[in-house]
């Protein structure tokens, strides 16, 4: 059931020295792909990553929450050129959503890192560094990189009854749902 595959996904940022199969790449690659976008624009590139030297100087993207890059099997780098959509980061965001769930249905581990707006250490823009690093065309945007790998790191599962049902209106804003 979808419900209990969105109540078990988390984020995962250590993973096995396993291979991730080819089979398993492409319902992820399929999964990005068969994304809905607005007006079917599909403004996005996905750069499929396994080189372990771009793993690691990935890693090096942020000032915090990209070290984990450099022990994934694979990652995914979500790009966009916002001259094919203005919502590229809406159309992208999706798509980066539907790969952390189609890894969760195939039994993987996942982890968003997010790039835009974000810094390195020395101050540096995480976009251009990523940009240099894969080679993308300059009116490509770069929007997260998705890591990859079989989990080697076990979390709880998110719980229903502990869900923030405060922030879910009826009618009209500070309305409760009736019971
Ligand atoms: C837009 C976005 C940006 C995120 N950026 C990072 C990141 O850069 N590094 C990281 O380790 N986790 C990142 N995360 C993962 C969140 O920290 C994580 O989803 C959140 O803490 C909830 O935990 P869960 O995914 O296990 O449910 C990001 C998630 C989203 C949706």
């Amino acid at each position: 059931m979808y419900l209990k595959m969105l109540q078990k996904r988390r984020s995962i940022r250590k993973y096995k020295d396993e291979e991730v199969n080819g089979e398993q790449i492409q319902a992820l690659l399929q999964a990005a792909l068969l994304s809905p976008s607005s007006r079917g624009q599909r403004p996005w590139q996905f750069i499929l990553i396994d080189e372990n030297n771009i793993l690691a100087e990935l890693a090096d993207a942020k000032a915090g929450g990209s070290s984990f890059l450099a022990g994934a099997e694979y990652a995914v780098a979500i790009a966009a050129d916002p001259e094919v959509s203005d919502v590229w980061v809406e159309d992208c965001s999706i798509a980066a959503t539907n790969i952390q769930m189609m890894a969760e249905d195939l039994g993987l581990g996942s982890c968003w890192v997010q790039i835009r707006r974000r810094q390195r250490q020395n101050g540096e823009d995480s976009e251009s560094y990523v940009k240099e690093i894969l080679d993308l065309p300059q009116d490509l945007r770069v929007l997260a990189i998705i890591a990859l790998g079989h989990p080697d790191e076990e979390k709880e599962d998110h719980e229903l009854d502990e869900l923030a049902y405060d922030k879910i209106h009826y009618n009209c804003y500070g309305q409760e749902i009736p019971n």
